[in-house]
This record gives C-alpha cells, sequence and structure tokens, in this order.
C-alpha cells in the first residue's frame, strides 16, 4: 500500500504550523475592494483579448455569452473551495499544497504538474497574444514584421500578392518572454504603483470598448444566436457552447491567485467570499458585454485572428481608437504573463523544497533574492512554446490542466471537513458539501466539452510527470526520506 497519503496526513498539521507562524507577519490590511481589484487584475487577459474571437467564430457564435457564464458560475463554485483552503493553509503552491496536504505526495505532485499548464503554458497561451496585438499595433505605424517570424512553426500564411510563406516561429511572442523573465531575475517588477496603473489601463480599454462598441452594434450580426450545430460535437449548437465554456474558462485563471490574499484579509470569513465572488461577478459582466458587443460589430464567421478587440474596432472604422485599444491590450496582457511566470517559478519553489523536483528550483540568488535559474529555465522552456506552438492548442491545454486540478482542490475541501474537522478555518466556504460537489461536476462538464486531442495530449502530459516522479521525485522525497 502506498503509504504517502498517511505521511502526507501526518505532515499537514505541520504545514499548517509553519504557515501561521509565516502568516504573523503579514498585516491583516485587505479589505473587500482590493481583494477584488486584485482579481480583476489577475483574471483580465489574453482570455478576453483574443481567444473570445476563435472561440466564437469556431464553437458558439454569438452565443459565446452563455458559454461565459457558465464558466464563470463554474469558476465560483471553485473560488469558494479556494478560499476555504487558502485561509486555512496560506503558504504557496496552490493547488499542490492543499493536495499534498490531503491526498498525498503522488495526487500532489500530478497536480502540481497540471500547474505547469496553468502557469507555464499560460503565460506561453498569454505571449502570443500580445504578440498578435503588438504586430497589429505595428502595422498602424505601417511596419512589418518579416511573415515567417510571426506564427506559430509551421502555420502557412497566404500573403496579400498570393504568395504562401510557412512560418518559422512566433519572434515577439518568445521576445516578451525573454524580457520579462529577466525582470523577474533582476526582481524589478515589485512595484505594486506600476501593476496598479497597468491594470487601470488594462480595465478602461475594455470598458472603452464596450462603451463606444455598443453604440455601433448591427443587431443582425447576432442572428442566429445559437447557431445550427455543424453535426459535429463541439462546432456550434449546444455542445459548441459547451465547448465554448471550455475555452473562455482560460479568461477566468488567475481567480485563484486571489485566494492567496486570505492571510492578509481584514475579515476573511467576510472578506474573501466578497472579494472572489466580486471579482468574478465583475468579470464574467465585463466578458459578457465585450461578447456581446463584439459579435454584434462583427459577423462571429470573421471573428478567427489574432486580435479581435481591434478587429471590432476597425469595423467601426476609428483609427485613433483602435490603436489605444492595441496598446491597452498589450499592457494588459503584459501584466498577466508577468504573474503567470512568477508564479510558476514561486510552485516550482515549493515542490523542490518538498524534494519532487531538484533543488535548483529552490535555490535564491544572494543578492536579487529571487530563483533565478529557476526562473531562466522556465523562461527559456516558455519561450520556446510560445515561439513555436499556435495559441488555440496552448489555451485549451491551459484550460484542460487548471480544471483537472480544480478537481482535487474541490475534492481537499469534502476530504478536510470530514477528515480534519478541528482544523480552525478562518473561511469556511458555504453549502457544503453542495459547494464543492457542483464545483467537481462543472469543472469535469467543461473539461468534457474540450475536444480529444487535448484529452490525449493530458494523458500524455500526465504519463510524462508519471515519470519524472519514479525516476526522480520518488527517490528523493522528503516525505520518504523522514520514514514513517
Ligand atoms: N485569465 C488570464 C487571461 O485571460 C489568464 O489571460
Amino acid at each position: 500500500m502506498d503509504k504517502a497519503p498517511y505521511l502526507a496526513r501526518k505532515a499537514i498539521s505541520g504545514i499548517i504550523a509553519s504557515a501561521n507562524t509565516g502568516a504573523v507577519g503579514l498585516k491583516r490590511s485587505l479589505g473587500p475592494l482590493s481583494i477584488m481589484a486584485m482579481g480583476i487584475g489577475a483574471i483580465v487577459g489574453a482570455g478576453i483579448f483574443v481567444l473570445t474571437g476563435t472561440a466564437a467564430a469556431e464553437f458558439a457564435g454569438p452565443a459565446l455569452i452563455l458559454s461565459f457564464i457558465l464558466a464563470g458560475i463554474a469558476c465560483a463554485f471553485v473560488g469558494l473551495c479556494y478560499a476555504e483552503l487558502a485561509a486555512m493553509i496560506p503558504v504557496s503552491g496552490s493547488a499542490y499544497t492543499y493536495t499534498y496536504a490531503t491526498f498525498g505526495e503522488l495526487a500532489a505532485w500530478i497536480i502540481g504538474w497540471n500547474l505547469v499548464l496553468e502557469y507555464a503554458l499560460g503565460a506561453a497561451t498569454v505571449s502570443v497574444g500580445w504578440s498578435g496585438y503588438m504586430q497589429s499595433l505595428l502595422l498602424n505605424f505601417g511596419l512589418h514584421l518579416p511573415p515567417a517570424l510571426t506564427q506559430a512553426t509551421g502555420t502557412v500564411l497566404r500573403l496579400d500578392d498570393g504568395r504562401e510563406v510557412t512560418a518559422l516561429l512566433n519572434l515577439p511572442a518568445a521576445l516578451i518572454v525573454c524580457a520579462l523573465t529577466t525582470m523577474l531575475i533582476l526582481g524589478t517588477t515589485k512595484s505594486t504603483r506600476l501593476n496598479n496603473i497597468m491594470v487601470s489601463v488594462k480595465i478602461a480599454v475594455v470598458l472603452l470598448f464596450v462603451l463606444v462598441g455598443a453604440a455601433h452594434v448591427t443587431p443582425a450580426n447576432w442572428t442566429p444566436f445559437l447557431p445550427p450545430n455543424t453535426g459535429e460535437f463541439g462546432h456550434f449548437g449546444w455542445s459548441g457552447v459547451l465547448r465554448g465554456a471550455g475555452v473562455v474558462f482560460f479568461a477566468f485563471i488567475g481567480f485563484d491567485a486571489v485566494s492567496t490574499a486570505a492571510q492578509e484579509a481584514k475579515s476573511p470569513q467576510r472578506d474573501m467570499p466578497i472579494g472572489m465572488l466580486g471579482s468574478l461577478i465583475i468579470c464574467t459582466l465585463l466578458y459578457v458585454l465585450v461578447a456581446g458587443v463584439l459579435t454584434g460589430l462583427v459577423s462571429y464567421t470573421e471573428l478567427d485572428v489574432a486580435d479581435p478587440i481591434a478587429r471590432g474596432i476597425d469595423a467601426i472604422g476609428l483609427g485613433w481608437l483602435s490603436a489605444v485599444i492595441k496598446i491597452g491590450a498589450i499592457v494588459g496582457l503584459t501584466t498577466v504573463i508577468l504573474v503567470l511566470l512568477y508564479g510558476q517559478s514561486r510552485i516550482f519553489m515549493t515542490i523542490s523544497r518538498d524534494g519532487l523536483l531538484p533543488p535548483v528550483f529552490s535555490r535564491i540568488h544572494p543578492r536579487l533574492q529571487t530563483p533565478w535559474l529557476s526562473q531562466m529555465l522556465i523562461g527559456f522552456a516558455v519561450a520556446v512554446m510560445a515561439a513555436t506552438l499556435p495559441i488555440n492548442v496552448l489555451g485549451q491545454m491551459v484550460s484542460i490542466g487548471t480544471l483537472f486540478a480544480f478537481v482535487f482542490v474541490c475534492g481537499a475541501v469534502l476530504y478536510l471537513r470530514r477528515y480534519e474537522p478541528g482544523i480552525a478555518r478562518p473561511f469556511r466556504a458555504p453549502g457544503v458539501p453542495a459547494v464543492p460537489l457542483l464545483g467537481i461536476a462543472f469543472s469535469l462538464l467543461l473539461m468534457v466539452g474540450l475536444p480529444a486531442s487535448t484529452w490525449l495530449r493530458l494523458v500524455v502530459w500526465v504519463a510524462i510527470g508519471c515519470g519524472i516522479y519514479m525516476l526522480y521525485g520518488r527517490h528523493h522525497s522528503l516525505l520518504r526520506r523522514a520514514g514513517p
């Protein structure tokens, strides 16, 4: 029998004790509004600026609005579970740590491995979106990049003169990853003020798009609202709404970052649900408005482009606004890439300290005080993925990997309520067991909507993870070395 769950359960009190010690120094200064702002800052990104277009064009049509609502509901249930665990076990590593403390080291490793999909592949996805908007902005100024350097490897591009070019790599996507990785290594990104400004710009741009766009929509573009299914699962009709939800679920990723604020909330029991659900409700509202306006401005069939929001603005014919929106989108996407690259290195640090990854991932630079080697390795891998893979493949992998981790987060709440009822819970999710069970059901539902090829990639990814555990983690694990 695998003794890891037993050992891990023994370790849970230790994790919580050390986390609480660590938390003592943190000031409880965040109210519900600050938590909400933090959430919105972490959430709004490539999901809304980029994937909205492809999801409408390929899967849901104007009914993408319903996909956003479905994905938002799923996140609300999971969010409440996250908040309970984050308040109870306030250490970095999120879903990985919760799984470690409940289901043992192997399950935790698999979840940690899936979080790579959320963070590292997420960063690559957003970088490809960044590249799309940057290229589009450069075009406003008459600057063309060599076509072979603008798209994922192997993409066939048809040029204006009819010639076909096969792309080598997406150079701007790789470059932005390298630039932000350098900033993270140097530790120059801690400026909260700069981050707040960038977040405000991104929200302002989304609002501007909705306000200006709403006055120019052509209602005929909303008919049919739910285009009939083509005969293939996931291509329009209700299954298309479901697949659309799985794809735009990406747009909500990042709300879990809010859960890490639990230990700094003035009154977690009150502030966490308000802050988390509040940011989710505001984002869902923004997304529904953007999807509605966008599919009203341009026929959904024309939205399969790298910069759909700019495409919508171009349809209005306001040149200056188009450039403003693109700059706002670029700024907004930059903040999300930063958060994801940063998050990945911190999760690796936690996993490495448990002995499941080599010590290089937790080595801190003596002067810079950053995990520089780990950050560099992550930056390299993310840059390669961003340069070579198309955004749709990346985005769907991020969605499925994150949803998979969410199932474990909800499961952890159920498990700990049953087996560790005595642990102090600064925030208790309401409606247990219904809320975690609904969180699991909705996450699985969104996963079911994703294509078979994405499932296959998930299976291969988990298999590679298991291989690494067998070859490395199993032999170096702290828990196993500590003995029973
Ligand atoms: N939710 C983030 C985005 O849409 C990851 O870019």
